[in-house]
């Protein structure tokens, strides 16, 4: 876009508080940021100052994918609002930006393609089987967030990076302790360097190694140079720690089957459609409170007429391209048939999610086995009892209380 045709007019500041909502509702302030404008102007519960909100499709892809909008400039302009959905440090890499950043999740990105996650489908589907076993052994009711949905990522996560059978207890109690808002955070702390140490020693073992799991791929980036072995731990840290992310959205997921059992009777009906039908679950649920991780314009840009100038940061927010409706005609509407399906609830650019193929795996079996399995599935309590995160970034039940 020439300059000539960019207005230097700012738009008024929104305030966008971060709301606690329950269930799958969308946020209304957002609703209402993407009604005033496709770029617009808010500010965060946690930041001093505005920032630019860019909402539509379009202009969402246009700005993860353009290299004038830094990450590594974040960390020099906005301490305050660091966070995703791990607790991030210097040199993450959310916050790098290429080429540090592309030799970074290069070094670990074959066990993250579809191919790479398939290796582990079937020791995955053996293991939900097992903690599927214990539920109905344990009989109802239950609470499916802390017998299925919190445990399976964590174990699923564990075996793409290679963590031996004898070791994945322990990475699950330390996951837990990092990411438990109740535990102690020096309890916390000293998980989390527990865990950095476990895989400081994996990783440093298979320095040599041919594997294709995720400890062999940065073992061996580290002993061709390519990565220190520093970055190395904490690229698995954060890995494992992510796996927090499938327990929350596939808590909404099915907090939305039990509370919709037209959905719910279809996807056991017509299992064919199971892989498209998730997709469409994972576009219309809205997995975090506000937006991530800003980007810094390291130019003036001009995005829809609209000059960004040089320092100014930037949120996209994936929530609203989900609902932009020149891409998702009746966005409000579930629908197991659309398609195409260009859904950005795992980001676009560079710093795409590394773990879409994995999350999309799990919760497909997620879903075949507690439909297949558990056909009498249902809310133990009313909808609205149903407990719901608060004060947290992503966003999810506390518990889902199920009987059958
Ligand atoms: C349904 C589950 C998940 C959702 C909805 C999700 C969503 C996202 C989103 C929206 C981003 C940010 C993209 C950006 O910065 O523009 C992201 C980044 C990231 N996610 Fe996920 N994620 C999920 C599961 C996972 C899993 C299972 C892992 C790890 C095994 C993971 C690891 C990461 C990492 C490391 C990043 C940072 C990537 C980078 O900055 O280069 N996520 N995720």
């Amino acid at each position: 876009m020439s300059d000539e045709t960019l207005t230097e007019i700012l738009p008024p500041i929104r305030h966008w508080p971060a709301l606690d909502l329950s269930g799958v509702d969308f946020d209304p302030v957002l609703t209402e940021l993407m009604h005033e404008g496709p770029v617009i102007r808010v500010q965060l519960p946690d930041d001093e100052g505005w920032a630019w909100l860019v909402t539509r499709h379009d202009d969402v892809r246009k700005v993860t994918g353009d290299p004038r909008f830094s990450r590594e400039a974040v960390l020099e302009r906005q301490p305050a609002r660091l966070t995703q959905h791990f607790v991030p440090s210097l040199g993450a890499v959310g916050f790098l930006d290429p080429p540090a950043h592309t030799r970074l999740r290069g070094a670990m990105a074959d066990a993250f393609t579809a191919h790479g996650v398939e290796r582990i489908r079937q020791e995955s589907r053996r293991l939900l089987g097992e903690l599927v076993d214990e539920l109905l052994q344990d009989g109802p009711p239950a609470d499916l967030v802390a017998t299925v949905l919190s445990p399976f990522p964590v174990v699923v996560t564990s075996e793409l990076l290679g963590v031996p059978a004898a070791d994945r207890h322990g990475l699950r109690t330390w996951t837990r302790l990092i990411l438990s808002s109740s535990t102690d955070a020096r309890i916390s702390e000293r998980a989390r360097e527990e865990m950095g140490a476990y895989f400081a020693e994996l990783i440093g073992r298979r320095e040599g190694s041919t594997d294709e799991d995720v400890s062999s791929l940065l073992g061996a980036a580290v002993g061709r140079g390519e990565v220190t072995l520093e970055e190395a731990v904490g690229l698995a840290v954060l890995l494992q720690t992510g796996s927090e992310a499938v327990t929350h959205t596939c808590g909404q997921l099915f907090y939305l089957l039990l509370t919709r059992p037209d959905l719910a009777e279809r996807l056991r009906a017509e299992p064919e459609i199971r892989p498209q039908a998730i997709d469409e679950l994972l576009r219309y649920i809205p997995h975090r409170t506000t937006v991530g991780l800003s980007r810094i314009a390291t130019e003036d840009v001009g995005i829809r007429g609209v000059r960004i100038r040089a320092g100014d940061a930037v949120y996209v927010s994936y929530l609203a391209a989900n609902r932009d409706p020149d891409v998702f005609p009746f966005p409000e509407t579930i629908d197991f048939s659309r398609s195409p399906n260009p859904h950005l609830s795992f980001g676009s650019g560079p710093h795409q999610c590394p773990g879409g193929a994995l999350a999309h795996l799990e919760a497909g079996l997620l879903v075949d086995a507690l439909l297949d399995r558990v056909p009498e599935l249902r809310l133990a309590v009313p909808p609205k009892e149903v407990p719901f995160r608060r004060g947290t970034l992503i966003r999810g039940p506390e518990s889902l209380p199920v009987t059958w």
